[in-house]
């Protein structure tokens, strides 16, 4: 993807006060003449700089991944598309428009606080979407590689985390993807204008790119399964690498989440079980509601998409993996 308009836009801006800064020079009153000649330099060097940034940010969109697409074809059992769609609730914050379980798209850029950096949806996964022409393997490719089917990177499609899925679950996804009633058209495709490329180049949104083999899920029932879910579902990405905890620092992104090593050990496996039910802690208190761009509200925690991606079973092993972690001193403020 390329902005012609936008580029061409910054190049006459620096085209036109160049020649401006020229004229200036030629100034009588000396005074005036190095004054404006100062002037028309910078405002000369300021679309120079951004073209620059522009350009790096187009490279890094537009770089593409060779890496192998798996030759499989996902058998679409009743067992597969019940797994898959319990699954789904943790793409369902992003491809959701209700937070429901049918993944039929989202304007992404409405949603959060962006600037105008062009089209940017979280595409439609339902078969009425883009996907339905995708084979089997290049579906697992953009789950766990974060690369599309043209081979260049998804941006803020967190492969980082979804690349822990083992190639059970993760064909169980595509099972359920493949299952959904078809809603909706086709998401418009993303494009980034000059903008979008000028911030791509300065905060590289793309997550993780290299190629996964094969991936098998520890035993469920310990708290090695447990850190499984964890790794799938993106804990970290609130609450820190190490669960330590984040501070808040006021830029976009997600929310900032307290300490999991010094909270869970204090409560019990009960407790534990009612806040992913209810939201509510130990002492009562509900985990606040943040309001999204386009007037959306969601918990702070997304405790319910935790409680539909996880069975009982698979809370008790997280309980029993997050108990058992020592405690991590807190990141300070
Ligand atoms: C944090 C938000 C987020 C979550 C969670 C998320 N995705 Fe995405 N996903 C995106 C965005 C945004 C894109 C588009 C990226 C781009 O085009 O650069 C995308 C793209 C995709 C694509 C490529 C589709 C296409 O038509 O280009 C697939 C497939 C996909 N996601 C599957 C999933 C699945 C399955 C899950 C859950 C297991 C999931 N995603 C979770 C944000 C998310
Ligand atoms: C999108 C960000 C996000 C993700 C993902 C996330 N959390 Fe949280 N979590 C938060 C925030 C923010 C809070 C604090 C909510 C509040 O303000 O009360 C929190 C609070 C909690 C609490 C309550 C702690 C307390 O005393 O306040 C627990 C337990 C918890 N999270 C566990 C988890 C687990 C386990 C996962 C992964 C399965 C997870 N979280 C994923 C953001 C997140």
């Amino acid at each position: 993807m390329f902005d012609f308009v936008g580029v061409l836009v910054l190049i006459v801006l620096a085209a036109v006060f160049g020649f401006l800064a020229t004229r200036a020079w030629r100034l009588k009153n000396g005074l005036l003449r190095w004054g404006a000649t100062a002037l028309g330099g910078l405002l000369t060097l300021a679309p120079l700089a951004l073209l620059a940034l522009a350009l790096v940010g187009f490279y890094k969109l537009n770089q593409h991944y060779r890496n192998p697409v798996a030759d499989v074809q996902v058998a679409g059992t009743a067992a597969q598309i019940a797994r898959g769609e319990q699954l789904a609730h943790v793409c369902a914050g992003c491809h959701s428009p209700d937070g429901g379980p049918v993944l039929s798209g989202v304007n992404f850029l409405a949603k959060f606080p962006f600037p105008p950096v062009g089209t940017f949806y979280a595409p439609n996964l339902t078969p009425s979407g883009d996907i339905q022409d995708w084979t089997d393997g290049e579906v697992i490719r953009a789950i766990r590689e974060g690369v599309h089917q043209d081979g260049r990177a998804l941006l803020i499609m967190p492969a980082g985390n979804l690349r822990n899925l083992s190639d059970d679950d993760v064909q169980a996804v595509v099972a359920y993807l493949r299952a959904q009633p078809a809603t909706g058209g086709p998401t418009p495709e993303n494009r980034w204008n000059v903008l979008g490329a000028i911030f791509m180049s300065l905060f590289d949104f793309r997550t993780a790119q290299s190629p996964v083999g094969q991936v098998t899920a520890p035993q469920p029932g310990t708290p090695e399964y447990g850190h499984y879910l964890v790794s799938i579902i993106g804990c970290a990405d609130c609450h820190g690498d190490q669960l330590q905890g984040k501070v808040d620092n006021g830029q976009p992104g997600p929310p900032a989440g307290p300490n999991l090593t010094q909270i869970v050990p204090g409560w019990t496996e009960a407790q534990f079980m009612t806040f992913f039910n209810t939201g509510r802690r130990p002492d009562g208190s509900a985990v606040p509601d943040e309001t999204l761009n386009d007037g959306t509200q969601r918990p702070r925690m997304p405790w319910d998409e935790v409680r539909g991606a996880t069975s009982d079973a698979d809370l008790h092993d997280l309980y029993s993996y997050l108990h058992s972690l020592p405690p991590v001193a807190s990141p300070a403020p």
